[in-house]
């Protein structure tokens, strides 16, 4: 602060405690700006976040698209944020790896390319961040740990970006390092030294998704370090930062944050950390993970999305309110555009920014958010209480000529739940470079010079409705599959991917196939078997059948399963009834993934490379397996769980097949 700034603010104080008459806040650039504003994003993956998204027909698919990345639409994001995938769980499942192994390589993988390029359509301007949350196995050489061999691990990650232009002609514009997980400051420097020498010297590196500290401490300490970090990424910061940090001069992001059921309580969290990341913490732009709730509803975090799109069978979608919170923001600003330093709390609760383009544009946003702080996901660090306010906004400097500014306002009732989302009302006349607004509690108003803001709408998408009762999939695709995996499954570990046999005589040409032969370096307690859910968390009696194929001789194990209760982090210990048949001639029944509650087992004479049916049979307390539509075992009986998802997978990191799934549910 220069002795100018100073004087000014004294003067200001001086003038506002002679005349002023309410509360009184003044919007000015005479003694320069803030930080410039980088955007406000989502995080599709950390993982398998969009999983269901892809399988949405049209008009459906792109109308959701729409109300995340349309300009002047709905949340007219600013940011696409997503993962690399490293074919381990990552949260609510696994994105595929486009190195599966040292010798592999296919861009096509997953449905991560397929949004950013969707993104990219509807907003060429949308900045795209690429970051792994863990690596195939071949990476770590066999450890646990992704730094052991920095220039594998740097060219890996640099070859995700590379075939992102080749293949999709999309320029990543950031890359991170490690999600929430050790940073090495070794392989940052020769991940830099990696993109430079690639011609990637324009990719920005950030780090390192994860506190504030340590990285700050050794940025500031190492000066290669410094050179080759362009932005300090925090996660769930709870709007606050160190002082170090602003001190580094770097560029501070939220680079991850809400993480909050996306009700209109969840919408209140998102109005307090849009504006007060920048306010309390210095953070130009902020990160909702995630992106849009498209996963199985009961797998970890369930529509912690800024809307939710989990029914592609149904084509129902909600468009919730933080959809509307975020264009507050985003429909009334572009990247590039700069904060005035004139941002901060209101007298009586709640938080005003400011933002301009430097060619006369002025942009306002309020908030007084009141609600249970505790509900968000990090305590809010300044408690008071919040009332109804009579706020004056003086603009001066280049603001001072403004005479009518565009309102925009959503409100949220918690009591009753009648929430007004990004209503126009009538603009604001400036008089005199002032004017007066109210500001009721739990209240957003845009104040903007910006004339073309809208609230984008579609008709009523389809009622929602359960997962169908009855459901076949024969992995039949030919030609290029649009997807690499089959729609609704969703693989919490191993990759399970469409697969073209061309050699088989039929009717196996085309089936689905898991892919993933070595335990990846993991980012949570991935099992130690493989395993894809699908369906209706609630189902309980049903009959599912699969054609399978061990393609691993000897060791090889595959397995139908029902009533599988869990997915995500906690996958390892998803209990259920599980059918198993062995290339060593045995079958097995268990009450978990892990195998360690056996209810039945026996001899099957199944072995490598032949298919067999399975077909498992579960009604009440009671299960019965057939292979080949004979009998194989009937009577186990099962307490726990009552219900839970299908599955299909196998008993360790190996390949294997699949064709031919259904489901019959009662
Ligand atoms: C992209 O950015 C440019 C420069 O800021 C701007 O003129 C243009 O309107 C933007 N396009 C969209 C679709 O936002
Ligand atoms: C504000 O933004 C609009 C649209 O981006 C632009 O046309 C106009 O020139 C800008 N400046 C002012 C002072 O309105
Ligand atoms: C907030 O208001 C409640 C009652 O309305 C009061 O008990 C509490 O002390 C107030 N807290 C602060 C920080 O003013
Ligand atoms: C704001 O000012 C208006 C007009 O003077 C007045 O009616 C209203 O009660 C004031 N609101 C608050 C919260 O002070
Ligand atoms: C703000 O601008 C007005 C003229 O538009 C001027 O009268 C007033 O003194 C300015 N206030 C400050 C604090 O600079
Ligand atoms: C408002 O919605 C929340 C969930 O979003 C619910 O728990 C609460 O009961 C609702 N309140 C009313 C009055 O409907
Ligand atoms: C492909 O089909 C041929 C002929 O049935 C078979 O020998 C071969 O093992 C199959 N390959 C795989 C990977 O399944
Ligand atoms: C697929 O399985 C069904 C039973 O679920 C069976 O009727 C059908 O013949 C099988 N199709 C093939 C191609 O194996």
């Amino acid at each position: 602060m220069n002795t100018g700034t100073q004087f000014f603010i004294l003067l200001s104080i001086f003038l506002c405690i002679r005349v002023c008459s309410g509360d009184d806040y003044f919007l000015d650039d005479t003694f320069g700006l803030g930080r410039s504003f980088d955007g406000i994003g989502g995080l599709s993956g950390g993982g398998a976040t969009s999983r269901l998204l892809v399988n949405y027909a049209e008009p459906y698919r792109s109308q959701i698209l729409d109300y995340l990345f349309k300009p002047k639409f709905g949340a007219s994001l600013q940011i696409l944020k997503v993962e690399i995938g490293g074919d381990a769980q990552t949260t609510d499942g696994t994105e595929p790896s486009h190195m599966h192994y040292e010798d592999d390589e296919n861009y096509f993988r997953g449905y991560e390319w397929w949004l950013m390029k969707e993104a990219k359509k509807r907003n060429p301007n949308i900045t795209l961040i690429g970051l792994p949350w863990a690596f195939p196995g071949w990476v770590g050489n066999g450890e646990n740990w992704p730094y052991s061999f920095p220039d594998i691990t740097a060219s890996y990650v640099v070859s995700w970006i590379l075939g992102a232009k080749q293949y999709h002609d999309l320029d990543i514009d950031y890359v991170g390092i490690w999600n929430e997980r050790h940073f090495d400051s070794k392989y940052i420097k020769i991940l830099r030294y990696t993109l430079d020498k690639t011609g990637l010297e324009r990719v920005k590196i950030i780090a390192s998704d994860n506190l504030w500290e340590p990285i700050t401490s050794y940025v500031i300490a190492d000066r290669e370090l410094q050179d080759a970090v362009d932005v300090l990424g925090a996660h769930y910061p709870g709007t606050t930062t160190v002082y170090a940090a602003i001190k580094t001069g770097k560029t501070l992001w939220s680079s991850e944050d809400y993480s909050t059921f996306n009700d209109n309580v969840g919408g209140g969290c998102w109005a307090r950390i849009l504006n007060q990341n920048y306010v309390n913490g210095k953070m130009t732009a902020t990160i909702s993970w995630n992106l849009v709730a498209s996963y199985y509803g009961d797998l970890p975090f369930g529509r912690d999305g800024l809307m939710t799109a989990n029914e592609p069978w149904s084509g129902n979608y909600v468009v919730e309110s933080p959809i509307w919170i975020t264009a507050h923001t985003t429909q009334f600003t572009e990247p590039g555009w700069t904060y005035l330093q004139t941002v901060g709390h209101l007298k009586n609760g709640g938080s005003y920014v400011a933002l301009t383009d430097e060619r006369g544009n002025l942009t306002i946003i309020t908030e007084t958010m009141t609600h249970d702080h505790s509900v968000c996901i990090r305590p809010y660090l300044f408690p008071y209480n919040v009332t109804a306010q009579n706020v004056t906004f003086h603009l001066n400097g280049s603001f001072a000529s403004i005479s009518e500014l565009q309102v925009w306002h959503s409100k949220f009732d918690f009591k009753t739940n009648n929430t007004a989302m990004m209503q126009n009302l009538k603009p604001i006349k400036v008089i005199e470079g002032s004017f007066i607004i109210e500001l009721d509690v739990d209240e957003v108003y845009t104040l903007t010079t910006i004339r073309n803001g809208q609230k984008g709408s579609y008709p009523d998408p389809p009622p929602s409705a359960p997962f169908p009762k009855t459901y076949k999939d024969d992995f039949d695709v030919q030609g290029n599959p649009y997807f690499s995996e089959a729609p609704n499954f969703a693989d919490q570990t191993g990759v399970f991917e469409y697969f073209t046999n061309l050699t088989d005589p039929g009717p196996h040409v085309f089936t689905l196939r898991q892919v993933v032969t070595q335990r990846p370096v993991t980012w949570v307690a991935d099992a130690y078997q493989t395993i894809s859910v699908i369906g209706d968390y609630k189902w309980q009696d049903l009959v599912m059948s699969c054609e399978v194929y061990m393609e691993a001789v000897h060791t090889g194990g595959v397995f139908v399963a029902v009533r599988v209760d869990k997915g995500g982090g906690v996958v390892r210990s998803a209990k259920g009834i599980f059918f198993w048949v062995y290339a060593d001639g045995t079958y097995k029944v268990t009450n978990d993934l892990s195998g360690m509650t056996i209810l039945a087992e026996g001899l099957s004479g199944t072995r490598a490379r032949v298919w067999y049916t399975l077909t498992l049979t579960v009604k009440g307390n009671y299960a019965a397996g057939e292979l080949n539509g004979y009998p194989l075992w009937k009577n186990a009986v099962l307490w726990e769980p009552r219900n839970g998802w299908a599955a299909i997978g196998t008993s360790s990191f190996e390949p294997a097949q699949f064709d031919n799934f259904s489901v019959e549910a009662e």
